[in-house]
């Protein structure tokens, strides 16, 4: 990971008091002669949850995977604190504290909740693996994060419901001092239930001061948890800004047609906090 020293140019507030924890600007990606994101712009906030909305290919995914380091952009910047950075890897993106639960999960389903949440990272001791201090902080995390329906951590994640394992891999996301929890399609399998708990668990992370971008087709979800909305629309972004500027008609709108109430998108009003 390479670091500039220059400042954010043109980097806003976006209508918020802080500057961003991740500012992306002019980000372009493609795949072979597909063009997945054209000069994306998008500000990412502690505290706050972003809600990144769009229909079925706009470019969510890849945008996520950009973030998290296992696609790299081919023009454009990202920068973090204020720093343009270059996150080349999934471990460069969790040095700088950005974590990411991805639409298929990834748990390893013959493990145990302790195993997968130190998985690729175990504590050592003489050696050995430290079980003891592995069991103790994934206990603390997951009461941290008020996870309680889970009998054991030593049970299997395999015996685990959905809810119940989405909370896992969230829990496994926010154990390692991150700043930025990236969340794609978080409660796309899950009943009523569990989809509550997940929504519940966006809600503390957010509380504990940390920046979250979640990415849901359900919009009743989205205008529950984010504080800010931001549309793709086939790989660009049409709307950015915080969610009380938006209802539902008009995330639809921009969603399906790149424009609402009239008004085509402007790649400017991505920095200015209003659509
Ligand atoms: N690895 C890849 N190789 C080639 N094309 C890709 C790759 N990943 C994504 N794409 C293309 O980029 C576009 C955006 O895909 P992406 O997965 O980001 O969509 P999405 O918004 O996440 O959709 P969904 O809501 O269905 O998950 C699509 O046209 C897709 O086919
Ligand atoms: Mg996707």
């Amino acid at each position: 990971m390479t670091e500039v020293n220059e400042a954010p140019a043109g980097a806003s507030s976006g209508g918020e008091d802080a500057e961003p924890l991740l500012s992306m600007r002019g980000i372009d990606k493609h795949f072979g002669p597909v063009q997945a994101l054209y000069g994306v712009n998008l500000d990412l906030y502690s505290g706050k949850v972003t809600g990144l909305c769009g229909d079925n290919g706009a470019g969510k995914s890849v945008l996520t995977r950009t973030i998290a380091g296992a696609h790299q952009p081919d023009h454009g910047q990202i920068f973090f604190e204020g720093k343009p950075v270059h996150i080349r890897s999934t471990r460069d993106a969790s040095a700088l504290g950005i974590e990411t639960v991805y639409q298929d999960l990834a748990l390893a389903d013959n493990l145990d909740i302790v195993q997968n949440m130190f998985l690729g990272r175990e504590r050592l001791r003489h050696g050995l693996l430290d079980e003891d201090s592995m069991e103790l902080a994934a206990a603390d995390t997951l009461k941290t994060l008020r996870v309680t329906t889970v009998r054991s951590i030593r049970q299997p994640v395999a015996s685990l419901s959905g809810g119940q394992r989405q909370s896992v891999a969230v829990a496994k996301a926010v154990m390692w001092n991150s700043k930025l929890v990236l969340l794609d399609e978080p409660t796309a399998a899950l009943g009523v239930v569990q989809t509550r708990q997940v929504l519940d668990l966006i809600k503390r992370l957010r509380d504990q001061g940390l920046a979250v971008m979640v990415i849901s087709h359900n919009l009743n979800d989205v205008f529950e948890v984010a504080d800010r909305i931001a549309v793709l629309y086939l790989g660009r972004m049409v709307a950015d800004g915080p969610a009380a500027g938006f209802d539902r008609q008009s995330v639809v709108e921009y969603m399906t047609t790149g424009a609402a109430n009239g008004r085509p998108s402007e790649p400017a009003a991505s920095a200015s906090g209003e659509v």
